[in-house]
Protein backbone atom coordinates (compact mmCIF):
# COMPACT_ATOMS: atom_id res chain seq x y z
CA UNK A 1 0.00 0.00 0.00
CA UNK A 2 1.32 3.43 -1.02
CA UNK A 3 1.36 6.24 1.80
CA UNK A 4 1.40 9.81 0.64
CA UNK A 5 1.23 13.05 2.73
CA UNK A 6 1.70 15.84 0.22
CA UNK A 7 -1.74 16.94 -0.96
CA UNK A 8 -0.11 17.39 -4.33
CA UNK A 9 0.99 13.78 -4.32
CA UNK A 10 -2.39 12.49 -3.78
CA UNK A 11 -3.82 14.38 -6.68
CA UNK A 12 -1.26 13.03 -9.06
CA UNK A 13 -2.44 9.45 -7.71
CA UNK A 14 -5.98 9.95 -7.71
CA UNK A 15 -5.79 12.15 -11.36
CA UNK A 16 -4.21 8.64 -13.10
CA UNK A 17 -6.72 6.59 -11.98
CA UNK A 18 -9.19 8.87 -12.95
CA UNK A 19 -7.97 8.94 -16.50
CA UNK A 20 -8.12 5.03 -16.49
CA UNK A 21 -11.97 5.48 -15.95
CA UNK A 22 -11.64 4.46 -12.01
CA UNK A 23 -14.12 5.16 -9.28
CA UNK A 24 -12.78 6.09 -6.30
CA UNK A 25 -14.34 6.10 -2.60
CA UNK A 26 -12.49 7.61 0.21
CA UNK A 27 -12.75 6.90 4.07
CA UNK A 28 -11.51 9.79 6.83
CA UNK A 29 -10.56 8.56 9.48
CA UNK A 30 -8.26 10.24 12.71
CA UNK A 31 -6.60 6.58 12.89
CA UNK A 32 -6.05 4.20 15.69
CA UNK A 33 -7.67 1.96 13.46
CA UNK A 34 -10.82 -0.63 14.86
CA UNK A 35 -13.04 -2.79 13.21
CA UNK A 36 -15.61 0.33 12.98
CA UNK A 37 -13.79 1.42 10.69
CA UNK A 38 -13.02 -1.98 8.61
CA UNK A 39 -16.62 -2.02 8.12
CA UNK A 40 -16.03 1.06 6.22
CA UNK A 41 -13.51 0.57 4.53
CA UNK A 42 -15.59 -2.91 3.41
CA UNK A 43 -18.18 -0.48 2.05
CA UNK A 44 -15.87 1.56 0.32
CA UNK A 45 -14.79 -1.28 -1.47
CA UNK A 46 -18.29 -2.50 -2.74
CA UNK A 47 -18.95 0.87 -3.74
CA UNK A 48 -15.32 1.69 -6.29
CA UNK A 49 -12.14 0.15 -8.23
CA UNK A 50 -10.21 2.55 -5.91
CA UNK A 51 -10.44 3.43 -1.97
CA UNK A 52 -8.23 5.76 -0.47
CA UNK A 53 -8.44 6.12 3.58
CA UNK A 54 -6.85 9.16 5.42
CA UNK A 55 -5.17 9.56 8.82
CA UNK A 56 -5.73 12.80 10.11
CA UNK A 57 -5.84 14.22 13.83
CA UNK A 58 -7.52 17.44 12.84
CA UNK A 59 -6.58 19.67 15.97
CA UNK A 60 -9.54 22.16 14.58
CA UNK A 61 -11.99 19.74 16.13
CA UNK A 62 -10.60 19.59 19.45
CA UNK A 63 -11.36 22.70 21.99
CA UNK A 64 -8.58 23.98 23.99
CA UNK A 65 -9.34 21.41 27.01
CA UNK A 66 -9.93 18.37 25.14
CA UNK A 67 -7.52 15.56 24.23
CA UNK A 68 -5.67 16.46 20.40
CA UNK A 69 -2.16 15.80 22.18
CA UNK A 70 -3.53 12.58 24.37
CA UNK A 71 -5.88 11.41 21.05
CA UNK A 72 -4.07 7.58 20.36
CA UNK A 73 -1.52 7.47 17.59
CA UNK A 74 -0.63 3.96 16.36
CA UNK A 75 0.32 4.89 12.58
CA UNK A 76 2.70 1.64 12.52
CA UNK A 77 -0.73 -0.51 13.62
CA UNK A 78 -2.94 1.53 10.83
CA UNK A 79 -0.71 0.31 8.36
CA UNK A 80 -1.04 -3.16 8.70
CA UNK A 81 -5.14 -2.78 9.06
CA UNK A 82 -4.96 -0.86 5.97
CA UNK A 83 -2.80 -3.73 4.15
CA UNK A 84 -4.75 -6.31 5.20
CA UNK A 85 -8.17 -4.14 3.86
CA UNK A 86 -6.39 -4.31 0.61
CA UNK A 87 -6.56 -0.24 0.90
CA UNK A 88 -4.94 1.35 -2.36
CA UNK A 89 -3.91 4.45 -1.03
CA UNK A 90 -3.45 5.85 2.35
CA UNK A 91 -3.32 9.66 2.95
CA UNK A 92 -1.44 10.87 6.30
CA UNK A 93 -0.52 14.61 5.97
CA UNK A 94 1.03 16.80 8.32
CA UNK A 95 -0.89 19.38 10.01
CA UNK A 96 0.90 21.58 8.42
CA UNK A 97 -0.39 20.24 5.24
CA UNK A 98 -3.67 20.30 5.80
CA UNK A 99 -3.49 24.07 7.43
CA UNK A 100 -0.47 25.40 5.72
CA UNK A 101 -1.47 29.43 7.13
CA UNK A 102 -2.06 27.67 10.60
CA UNK A 103 -5.25 27.00 11.65
CA UNK A 104 -6.48 30.04 12.86
CA UNK A 105 -6.58 32.24 10.00
CA UNK A 106 -8.09 29.17 8.15
CA UNK A 107 -11.54 29.54 6.09
CA UNK A 108 -14.39 27.42 7.81
CA UNK A 109 -17.31 25.72 7.23
CA UNK A 110 -20.06 26.29 9.17
CA UNK A 111 -23.38 24.36 9.64
CA UNK A 112 -25.97 26.44 10.90
CA UNK A 113 -28.26 25.25 13.72
CA UNK A 114 -27.15 21.79 13.87
CA UNK A 115 -23.55 22.13 14.91
CA UNK A 116 -24.63 23.99 17.76
CA UNK A 117 -26.75 21.38 19.03
CA UNK A 118 -26.16 17.94 21.03
CA UNK A 119 -22.92 17.14 21.29
CA UNK A 120 -22.02 20.86 19.41
CA UNK A 121 -23.89 22.65 22.84
CA UNK A 122 -20.75 20.64 24.87
CA UNK A 123 -18.37 20.62 22.08
CA UNK A 124 -18.15 24.44 21.09
CA UNK A 125 -16.59 24.89 17.64
CA UNK A 126 -16.17 21.03 17.16
CA UNK A 127 -18.55 20.68 14.16
CA UNK A 128 -17.34 23.54 12.52
CA UNK A 129 -13.63 21.47 12.53
CA UNK A 130 -15.03 18.66 11.02
CA UNK A 131 -17.14 20.15 8.48
CA UNK A 132 -14.03 22.24 7.58
CA UNK A 133 -11.25 19.69 7.63
CA UNK A 134 -13.88 17.09 5.71
CA UNK A 135 -14.32 19.54 2.98
CA UNK A 136 -10.90 20.26 2.64
CA UNK A 137 -10.20 16.55 2.20
CA UNK A 138 -13.10 15.94 -0.44
CA UNK A 139 -12.08 18.87 -2.05
CA UNK A 140 -8.21 17.30 -2.00
CA UNK A 141 -9.17 13.82 -2.79
CA UNK A 142 -12.23 14.55 -5.02
CA UNK A 143 -13.59 10.86 -4.17
CA UNK A 144 -16.76 9.94 -5.90
CA UNK A 145 -18.14 8.52 -2.76
CA UNK A 146 -17.26 8.89 1.07
CA UNK A 147 -18.17 6.53 3.48
CA UNK A 148 -18.71 8.18 7.24
CA UNK A 149 -19.96 5.77 10.29
CA UNK A 150 -23.32 5.98 11.89
CA UNK A 151 -21.73 6.15 15.23
CA UNK A 152 -21.23 9.87 14.86
CA UNK A 153 -24.19 10.09 13.78
CA UNK A 154 -24.93 14.27 13.93
CA UNK A 155 -21.60 14.47 12.45
CA UNK A 156 -22.77 12.38 9.30
CA UNK A 157 -25.69 14.48 9.28
CA UNK A 158 -23.91 18.08 9.11
CA UNK A 159 -21.60 16.29 6.84
CA UNK A 160 -24.59 15.51 4.19
CA UNK A 161 -25.16 18.71 4.80
CA UNK A 162 -22.44 20.32 4.22
CA UNK A 163 -21.65 18.65 0.94
CA UNK A 164 -25.77 19.05 -0.01
CA UNK A 165 -25.30 23.17 0.41
CA UNK A 166 -21.99 23.48 -1.25
CA UNK A 167 -22.79 21.40 -4.43
CA UNK A 168 -19.83 18.78 -3.83
CA UNK A 169 -20.57 16.04 -6.47
CA UNK A 170 -19.82 13.42 -3.75
CA UNK A 171 -22.20 10.63 -2.80
CA UNK A 172 -22.16 10.31 0.92
CA UNK A 173 -22.56 7.48 2.59
CA UNK A 174 -23.89 5.76 6.25
CA UNK A 175 -22.48 2.70 7.59
CA UNK A 176 -24.14 0.49 10.50
CA UNK A 177 -22.37 1.26 14.08
CA UNK A 178 -19.94 -1.59 14.72
CA UNK A 179 -20.50 -2.76 18.48
CA UNK A 180 -18.18 -4.85 20.47
CA UNK A 181 -20.24 -8.47 21.93
CA UNK A 182 -21.60 -6.70 24.56
CA UNK A 183 -23.04 -3.88 22.61
CA UNK A 184 -20.33 -0.89 23.38
CA UNK A 185 -20.63 0.72 19.97
CA UNK A 186 -16.37 0.22 18.90
CA UNK A 187 -14.14 3.78 19.38
CA UNK A 188 -10.81 4.90 19.40
CA UNK A 189 -12.00 6.90 22.93
CA UNK A 190 -12.64 3.31 24.26
CA UNK A 191 -8.75 2.85 25.38
CA UNK A 192 -9.07 5.72 27.87
CA UNK A 193 -11.70 3.33 30.01
CA UNK A 194 -10.33 1.15 33.07
CA UNK A 195 -11.24 -2.06 33.38
CA UNK A 196 -14.10 -0.90 35.66
CA UNK A 197 -15.21 1.40 33.26
CA UNK A 198 -15.06 -0.70 30.54
CA UNK A 199 -17.49 -3.29 32.41
CA UNK A 200 -20.33 -0.59 32.71
CA UNK A 201 -19.72 1.00 29.34
CA UNK A 202 -22.04 -1.43 27.71
CA UNK A 203 -25.14 0.45 29.53
CA UNK A 204 -25.03 2.92 26.88
CA UNK A 205 -26.41 0.89 24.35
CA UNK A 206 -28.48 -1.00 26.90
CA UNK A 207 -29.90 2.51 27.73
CA UNK A 208 -30.34 3.27 24.23
CA UNK A 209 -31.86 0.32 23.52
CA UNK A 210 -34.44 0.40 26.24
CA UNK A 211 -35.63 4.14 24.90
CA UNK A 212 -35.91 2.28 21.48
CA UNK A 213 -38.23 -0.61 22.66
CA UNK A 214 -40.38 2.28 24.17
CA UNK A 215 -40.77 4.42 21.28
CA UNK A 216 -41.37 1.51 18.81
CA UNK A 217 -43.53 0.08 22.06
CA UNK A 218 -45.77 3.72 20.99
CA UNK A 219 -44.96 5.40 23.74
CA UNK A 220 -44.84 9.44 22.52
CA UNK A 221 -43.95 10.42 26.31
CA UNK A 222 -40.28 11.06 24.76
CA UNK A 223 -39.34 13.56 27.95
CA UNK A 224 -39.81 10.41 30.57
CA UNK A 225 -38.32 7.93 27.99
CA UNK A 226 -35.17 10.19 28.35
CA UNK A 227 -35.07 11.37 31.24
CA UNK A 228 -34.81 7.44 32.41
CA UNK A 229 -32.51 6.86 30.41
CA UNK A 230 -29.96 9.74 31.52
CA UNK A 231 -30.95 7.98 34.88
CA UNK A 232 -29.79 4.68 33.99
CA UNK A 233 -26.96 6.32 32.83
CA UNK A 234 -25.93 7.94 35.89
CA UNK A 235 -26.92 4.96 37.70
CA UNK A 236 -24.15 3.08 36.42
CA UNK A 237 -21.56 5.71 36.97
CA UNK A 238 -21.96 7.80 33.80
CA UNK A 239 -21.78 11.82 33.97
CA UNK A 240 -24.45 12.11 30.45
CA UNK A 241 -23.96 15.35 28.67
CA UNK A 242 -27.46 14.72 27.01
CA UNK A 243 -29.61 11.69 26.32
CA UNK A 244 -32.17 13.32 23.53
CA UNK A 245 -34.91 11.66 21.57
CA UNK A 246 -34.83 13.31 17.74
CA UNK A 247 -36.06 13.50 14.35
CA UNK A 248 -33.53 11.00 12.25
CA UNK A 249 -33.91 13.26 9.24
CA UNK A 250 -33.22 16.75 10.92
CA UNK A 251 -31.98 16.45 14.71
CA UNK A 252 -35.29 18.79 15.58
CA UNK A 253 -36.87 17.77 18.81
CA UNK A 254 -38.99 14.78 17.47
CA UNK A 255 -42.96 15.28 18.15
CA UNK A 256 -46.48 13.18 17.70
CA UNK A 257 -45.73 13.18 14.17
CA UNK A 258 -42.63 12.11 14.10
CA UNK A 259 -41.89 8.80 12.34
CA UNK A 260 -37.89 7.71 11.74
CA UNK A 261 -36.28 9.06 15.41
CA UNK A 262 -32.53 8.84 16.63
CA UNK A 263 -31.94 8.27 20.04
CA UNK A 264 -28.49 9.77 21.08
CA UNK A 265 -26.25 10.11 24.16
CA UNK A 266 -23.24 11.24 24.87
CA UNK A 267 -22.15 10.32 28.52
CA UNK A 268 -18.61 11.03 30.59
CA UNK A 269 -16.93 8.40 32.87
CA UNK A 270 -13.08 9.18 34.08
CA UNK A 271 -11.76 10.83 31.19
CA UNK A 272 -13.42 9.58 28.63
CA UNK A 273 -16.62 11.14 26.98
CA UNK A 274 -18.73 8.10 24.63
CA UNK A 275 -21.43 9.11 22.35
CA UNK A 276 -23.80 6.22 20.65
CA UNK A 277 -27.31 6.52 19.25
CA UNK A 278 -30.07 4.09 18.08
CA UNK A 279 -32.80 4.28 15.18
CA UNK A 280 -36.34 3.73 16.42
CA UNK A 281 -39.12 3.30 14.04
CA UNK A 282 -42.73 4.59 14.99
CA UNK A 283 -45.45 3.00 13.16
CA UNK A 284 -48.08 5.91 12.93
P1 LIG B 1 -12.78 8.80 13.56
O1 LIG B 1 -13.30 8.92 14.93
O2 LIG B 1 -11.44 8.15 13.35
O3 LIG B 1 -13.84 8.04 12.70
C1 LIG B 1 -13.64 7.86 11.32
C2 LIG B 1 -14.93 7.29 10.75
O4 LIG B 1 -15.19 6.03 11.35
C3 LIG B 1 -16.13 8.19 11.04
O5 LIG B 1 -16.98 8.25 9.88
C4 LIG B 1 -16.81 7.46 12.19
O6 LIG B 1 -18.20 7.71 12.25
C5 LIG B 1 -16.52 6.02 11.83
N1 LIG B 1 -16.64 5.14 13.00
C6 LIG B 1 -16.05 5.31 14.21
N2 LIG B 1 -16.45 4.31 15.05
C7 LIG B 1 -17.31 3.53 14.35
C8 LIG B 1 -18.08 2.37 14.67
N3 LIG B 1 -18.03 1.80 15.86
N4 LIG B 1 -18.85 1.85 13.68
C9 LIG B 1 -18.91 2.42 12.46
N5 LIG B 1 -18.22 3.52 12.10
C10 LIG B 1 -17.43 4.07 13.04
O7 LIG B 1 -14.90 10.78 12.91
C11 LIG B 1 -13.74 11.13 12.75
O8 LIG B 1 -12.66 10.27 12.88
C12 LIG B 1 -13.35 12.55 12.37
O9 LIG B 1 -14.27 13.45 12.93
C13 LIG B 1 -13.24 12.77 10.84
C14 LIG B 1 -14.57 12.52 10.13
C15 LIG B 1 -12.15 11.86 10.24
C16 LIG B 1 -12.83 14.25 10.56
O10 LIG B 1 -11.66 14.56 11.22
Amino acid sequence: MESVARPSELRARVAAWRRGGERIAFVPTMGNLHAGHGTLVGRAAELADRVIVSIFVNPLQFGPNEDFAAYPRTPEDDRRVLESLNVDLLFAPEVADIYPRGQESTARVHVPVIEDILCGAFRPGHFMGVATVVTKLLNIVQPDVAVFGEKDYQQLLIIRRAALDLCMPIEIVGVTTAREPDGLAMSSRNRYLSPEQRAVAPAIYAELERARVAIEAGSSDFASIAARGAEGLRQAGFRPDYFEIRDAATLEEAGEQSRELVVLTAARIGRARLIDNVRARRKL
